[in-house]
């Protein structure tokens, strides 16, 4: 029987976009499955390869390298949606990293069911994203994309609590505060399927951003530290910069992260 971790690794080391995707779903609802059943997936150990495998295409820029397309266009829009769908890819091996990577630090089992939940949508917005993409007769790698992206889980390869603070209270916050205006791009536009695919995304990152804070909080309990000092130390330590407003300040309260977590961030000292 394959273990959680073992599930895991399997799709961090699947190269192709849909295969890795279709892998993460059918491993969350074979976890669904036994979780409901009372008799759970022993959770394992495993060894998670450094950088996830990923396909040929696309080829990955640094981001000042990276041509910016103007969001008016149709062109500006296809990008836009690469971009998403790049975004949703590196988001699917950050779930499940997460797993065997940390997998010797003994956590409840609530843990796991929501971080492959999460996996399991992420694995949907990539698709949702790629199925834009080929209604407007594109596709994931015709357009170059970011290479920084798996930067924030190297750089917290060793700290469970880094990864949380950065991976989910940041980067997927940030996610909140920007998708409201493509949205807006795509309503101008008239691209309805556009349009639902990212209201999926944008009511679904809430809860990744909640369960970062959730269990960010609980590692914090076990260990006796102040939570928002803990959080300040470790995005100064790992993320390069200041956090940007405007910040989606209804949709991080929603997600359990108060201002007073990301204000002092934006400034940088
Ligand atoms: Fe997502
Ligand atoms: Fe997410």
């Amino acid at each position: 029987m394959k273990t959680l971790c073992d599930m895991a690794v399997d799709v961090l080391t699947t190269a192709d976009g849909r295969a890795k995707t279709a892998k993460s779903r059918e491993y969350a609802a074979q976890w669904a499955a036994a979780r409901a059943s009372g008799n759970p997936l022993p959770i394992g150990t495993g060894r998670p390869p450094l950088r996830p495998a990923r396909p040929d295409a696309p080829e990955l820029l640094e981001p000042r390298d990276v041509p910016k397309r103007k969001p008016g266009s149709p062109q500006g829009r296809i990008a836009l949606l690469h971009a998403v769908a790049h975004i949703e890819l590196n988001a699917v091996d950050l779930h499940w990293d997460i797993i065997p990577r940390f997998a010797h630090v003994p956590m409840p089992m609530g843990f796991y069911d929501d971080w492959v939940k999460a996996a399991d949508e992420e694995s949907k917005h990539f698709n949702l994203m790629c199925d834009c993409l080929e209604e407007q007769g594109s596709f994931y790698g015709a357009l170059p994309a970011h290479a920084g992206m798996w930067r924030a889980a190297e750089d917290t390869v060793e700290d469970f609590m880094g990864r949380l603070a950065v991976v989910p209270m940041v980067l997927e916050a940030r996610g909140l505060d920007v998708t409201p205006g493509m949205i807006a791009i795509f309503q101008k536009a008239g691209a309805d399927s556009a349009v639902a695919a990212l209201e999926t995304i944008y009511s679904e990152e809430v809860s990744h951003v909640a369960y970062g804070s959730k269990w960010f909080h609980f590692l914090c309990g076990r260990h006796d530290h102040d939570p928002k000092d803990a959080f300040h130390t470790l995005v100064r330590r790992y993320f390069k910069g200041a956090l940007k407003p405007p910040f989606n300040e209804e949709k991080r309260a929603e997600a359990g992260i108060p201002p007073d977590f990301y204000w002092p961030l934006t400034e940088t000292g």
